[in-house]
């Protein structure tokens, strides 16, 4: 039988107390996010971030927003500068905000207006172990994940690294909130499959919404 999501309804998945899976929530949009992603890494093109302790994140980012999150041998941080250009950050399109905010009101989170969107893109093989979102200035405000093109096994644990993990399928339009008592829940990407999506090829994006400062 088809699920609700290949139906094109929406369905509502809890991972843990206070993080919930949306799917299919940003599907309708996501050509359009799509596009902003491509304006974005014009103008602030993706790089592979090295780590403090000095390795190359498989992942490759960039970011939009007043503030963006970035890395180095010195730490993890949040700075109004893109390092690379040492131009500001390109502005968050409003569709990127409008869904943000949607969805997380949806997921149980009223009123969240994101200053920061870290835009990952993975390629095969590209992985995130499992981490906090812990350099945010406060943390009442939940983190909102949109996943975009080929699918990857998420991983979501508790509050200590050892913690046994739920693992969750992100397909392309899935989005994931995350706030109160989970909002500083372990969480990671396995190795991503190779496959074909017919918008973005073998490559997954994913679109992280936090309000960090
Ligand atoms: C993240 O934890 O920043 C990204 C999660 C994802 O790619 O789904
Ligand atoms: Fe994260």
């Amino acid at each position: 039988m088809p699920s609700q999501a290949h139906l094109g309804l929406p369905t509502l998945g809890v991972l843990a107390e206070g993080a919930v899976l949306l799917r299919g929530f940003a599907l309708e949009q996501s050509e359009e996010l799509l596009l902003g992603i491509a304006a974005v890494c014009e103008y602030a093109p993706f790089r592979h971030l090295v780590t403090p302790g000095g390795l190359r994140m498989s992942v490759a980012m960039t970011n939009c927003g007043a503030v963006g999150w970035v890395s180095d041998r010195e730490g993890y941080r949040y700075a109004a500068l893109d390092p690379d250009s040492r131009l500001p950050w390109p502005a968050m399109p409003p569709t990127f905000t409008a869904l943000a905010t949607q969805a997380a009101a949806r997921a149980g989170f009223p009123g969240f207006v994101p200053d920061c969107c870290l835009v990952n893109r993975y390629e095969p093989g590209a992985r995130l172990t499992l981490h906090q979102d812990r350099n945010e200035r406060g943390y009442t405000a939940p983190v909102v994940s949109v996943s975009l093109g080929v699918p990857a096994v998420f991983q979501f644990g508790g509050l200590r690294r050892t913690d046994p993990t739920t693992r969750a399928d992100l397909e392309h339009g899935d989005v994931v909130a995350w706030g109160g008592p989970a909002r500083m829940n372990f969480h990671g990407v396995l190795p991503l499959r190779e496959a074909e999506h017919p918008e973005t090829g073998n490559l997954r994006y994913n679109l992280t919404f936090r309000l960090a400062r």
